[in-house]
């Protein structure tokens, strides 16, 4: 069977504002490296080679990050949607690209711990019309919510007010072209997009075959602060310690990586902690689940659990940072002169918080 691709990577991303109004939320880097890229990779393990990546008002930027995909030996075709207006949207753009075959639909900004590779083969080895991933969460009333009997998905029902379970729709689905006759039956929702449950729901009415597949190790949508910062944990977690960089009068504690070109100079870092490329961090205290990007410049300051993307500096907090994403290009510093006071130039929809 041919398998295609299908990442999303457009959207607006409002849930991530003020990073989303300059860069795309799929190039948020998870210990330094962006989101889209462990999507690429699942798939690339998952034996996928043709891979399309629906773009939206990031194009650009998405294109310079990933490339033609050769670096991962993929072929990466962009495909552009004129507005984000649904999942199923995004496939109904993609059809030209998809064809005839069978494919994988990947949301850009998901991490999923296990790949995709045992997916990949029971949709092969069961020839079901559609295969969709699904988790237990003890929330099911924020998610698009599966009912399954008897092996199969019987119902789905988008955020439902009394869920009837608790597995929840992860972003990662299997299609055969069926689904094609589907987006294009489908009219758009309450909030003005065309949904993929309701794809998938029609799908099910037609007496095609849905079959669930539960996820067992973690997975994370990324679209928010908080699960930005939890899939960043749950990375380091996995990652072993690598010291590149030069490392002076420090104590290293558990799994730190310090990139190549990197210098850490009379500090304490205590893992699992990365450190990007050309980053100086001097004085500082660098606490766990801290990913820190490159160029970055550190001094005289505390830092634990946060993302810190490229090129920021913080100097001098007094206070301890932690639980924040600063953005590209930021500077966090103590001013000397008088009258001494606050003083910031922050964009649309930032927030600080101050001790
Ligand atoms: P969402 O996170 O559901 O939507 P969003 O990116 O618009 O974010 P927010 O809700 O914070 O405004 O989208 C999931 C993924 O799918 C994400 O990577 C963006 C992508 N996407 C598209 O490519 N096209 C679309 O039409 C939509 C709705 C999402």
């Amino acid at each position: 069977m041919n398998l295609k691709g299908l990442i999303l990577s457009g959207g607006t991303g409002t849930r991530l504002r003020p990073i989303t109004h300059t860069s795309a939320k799929q190039l948020v880097p998870v210990a330094n490296k962006p989101v889209l890229f462990y999507g690429i990779e699942a798939l690339r393990d998952a034996g996928i080679k043709d891979i399309g990546i629906i773009v939206g008002d990031t194009a650009a930027e998405i294109e310079e990050a990933a490339g033609d995909g050769s670096r991962w030996g993929v072929k990466i075709t962009y495909i552009s949607q004129e507005a984000p207006l649904g999942l199923a949207h995004a496939v109904l753009t993609a059809e030209q690209f998809l064809g005839n075959d069978s494919f994988i639909m990947y949301l850009g900004d998901n991490l999923l711990r296990d790949g995709i590779s045992d997916l990949v083969e029971s949709f092969v080895k069961n020839g079901p019309e559609a295969l969709i991933l699904l988790q237990e969460v003890p929330n099911p009333e924020a998610y698009g919510v599966a009912e399954c009997r008897d092996g199969a998905v019987v119902q789905l029902v988008e955020k439902p007010k009394s869920p009837k379970g608790n597995l929840a729709l992860v972003g990662i689905y299997m299609f055969t072209p069926a689904i094609h006759e589907c987006t294009r039956a489908i009219k758009p929702s309450a909030r003005g997009e065309l949904e993929i449950t309701d794809a998938i729901q029609c799908l099910i009415d037609k007496g095609k075959r849905v079959e669930p597949h539960i996820v067992q190790g973690w997975w994370k949508d990324t679209g928010k602060l908080e699960d930005m910062l939890e899939a960043n944990r749950l990375i380091l977690d996995s990652l072993e310690g690598d010291i590149q960089g030069a490392v002076l009068d420090s104590e290293i504690h558990g799994r730190v990586i310090i990139e190549a070109g990197a210098s850490v100079s009379n500090c304490t870092v205590r893992g699992p902690v990365i450190i990007g490329k050309r980053a100086v961090v001097h004085d500082s205290y660098i606490g766990p689940y801290t990913s820190i990007d490159c160029e970055v410049e550190i001094r005289n300051s505390e830092i634990e659990h946060s993302i810190i993307l490229a090129q920021s500096k913080v100097i001098d907090l007094h206070g301890r940072m932690e639980g924040s994403l600063v953005g590209k290009n930021v500077r966090i510093l103590r001013l000397d002169h008088k009258p001494q006071a606050y003083r910031f130039m922050v964009g649309d929809n930032s927030w600080i918080g101050i001790v």
